[in-house]
């Protein structure tokens, strides 16, 4: 275990068992189709390439990158693109991957921002839900763990752009929350 972490939420076996569980309901209500899995970095990346590995309908994908206006905490809902699709959706049947929704007001603009180019269905997959912070609602079709409100990292997730490549997800200890 990281010399950081407090304890771990979730270990790897945990989080495999439930990707592949949804790799394998994504394929079921795909069936005939082609998706397009559209990831959020930088979090999603890690949730991405593991979950995209059990699905076994004509898979693609994409990635935005998407940083919230102002600083710190505050959340303002208004996001600016860093990094946009490559190509058009128009038509195609979108995925979008996180790997948290929190307040859900990222996932609120990406929703808007995706309808507005007229794809042929979209959906909002997450491995965490932390219901507790939500301030908008979104409509989650696939969610791998609902958590508590706690700040976790690992498996995608930071804290300061550390612990993206912990294998699991973990809470840190206080001391590290401090600096
Ligand atoms: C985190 C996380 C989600 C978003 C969730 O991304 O990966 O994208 O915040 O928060 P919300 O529901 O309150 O909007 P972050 O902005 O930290 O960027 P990162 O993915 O590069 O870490
Ligand atoms: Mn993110
Ligand atoms: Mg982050």
């Amino acid at each position: 275990m990281h010399p950081h972490v407090e304890k771990i939420l979730l270990d790897e076996n945990h989080i495999n068992e439930r990707v592949r569980q949804l790799g394998q309901q994504i394929t079921q209500d795909y069936q005939g189709e082609s998706i397009l899995m559209v990831g959020i970095l930088k979090g999603a990346m890690i949730f991405l390439a593991d979950l995209v590995r059990h699905i076994e309908v004509t898979t693609f994908f994409d990635f935005m990158a998407v940083s919230s206006y102002g600083a710190g905490t505050i959340s303002s809902g208004v996001v600016r693109i860093l990094k946009d699709l490559d190509k058009s959706i128009e038509g195609k049947h979108v995925i979008i991957v996180e790997d948290i929704v929190d307040t859900g007001l990222t996932l609120r603009y990406m929703v808007e921002n995706m309808k507005s180019r007229g794809p042929a269905s979209l959906k909002i997959c997450t491995l965490l839900d932390k219901p507790d912070r939500r301030k908008v609602e979104v409509p989650i079709d696939y969610n791998g763990f609902s958590i508590p409100d706690e700040f976790v990292v690992g498996y995608g997730l930071d804290y300061n752009e550390r612990y993206r490549n912990l294998p699991y997800i973990a809470v840190l200890k206080p001391e590290i929350y401090k600096g």
